[in-house]
């Protein structure tokens, strides 16, 4: 009997997930999603962190608590594809199980996400299909919205238009500016980011070859896993 299976019981895999997260700035999503990685509440292994921006604050956080870096400059190609295949050379060496996107500012070609199809999730803060794209709290704040969000979906062609994992909610408060959004925005996509990739990792959540969601082998609604702070 080989360590991944037990009595009776289908097998398992229990190996850790390697993980490559692609950031452009901050990178507050990936430090969490290493915070979780490393108190075992992720069953996987951030390989590596990957840039487009040399000087990405994120970069120097993962650097200090001892991951791999690697930097794939944009601006070092002279095209959108150019660059997309670079990058994919660069993170396919990494042998990922999944590919993070976390506040990685660049649109992404075929060339980067048909081979990744499946494996590649992102976070957005809004509540897709609303306001795709950029500007997203001031967006909401200008449309009178009394809710706002995150969601972390699978990434296709259609610019933050793949399938959701899952989405939370926050309320929008008088007063508010896009800065006050933005940042309860981002305590609860550091929470559903974490719990994306946990069910991931897990195996409990997976792409169909129709381009659903399964969570458990069933299709999630169209705005993913509610999620709720327990
Ligand atoms: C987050 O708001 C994420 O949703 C968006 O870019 C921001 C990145 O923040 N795509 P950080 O770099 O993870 O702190």
């Amino acid at each position: 009997m080989s360590s991944t299976e037990s009595c009776g019981h289908p097998p398992v895999n229990t190996a850790k997930k390697r993980l490559v997260v692609l950031i452009s700035g901050r990178g507050s999503n990936m430090n969490s999603l290493l915070a979780a990685t490393r108190s075992g509440q992720i069953n996987g292994e951030i390989v590596a962190v990957v840039s487009n921006r040399a000087d990405a604050e994120g970069l120097r956080v993962a650097a200090s608590q001892g991951i791999a870096t690697a930097v794939v400059d944009h601006r070092a190609h002279p095209s959108r594809e150019e660059f997309d295949r670079a990058l994919y050379q660069v993170v396919d060496a990494m042998q990922p199980d999944f590919v993070i996107l976390a506040g990685f500012m660049r649109i992404l070609t075929p060339h980067f996400v048909t081979p990744l199809t499946g494996r590649l999730i992102n976070i957005h803060p809004s509540l897709l299909p609303k306001y795709p794209g950029l500007d997203t709290h001031r967006r909401a704040l200008d449309a009178g919205d009394t809710e706002a969000g995150a969601t972390v979906h699978f990434v296709t062609q259609e610019l933050d238009g793949g399938p959701a994992i899952i989405q939370a909610r926050v309320p929008v408060l008088a007063g508010d500016t896009p800065d006050t959004l933005a940042a309860r925005v981002l305590g609860v996509e550091h929470a559903i980011y974490c719990e994306a990739v946990r069910l991931l990792c897990d195996g409990s959540i997976r792409y169909s070859q129709q381009g659903q969601v399964l969570l458990d082998g069933n299709p999630l609604p169209e705005s993913g896993i509610l999620f709720s702070e327990r």
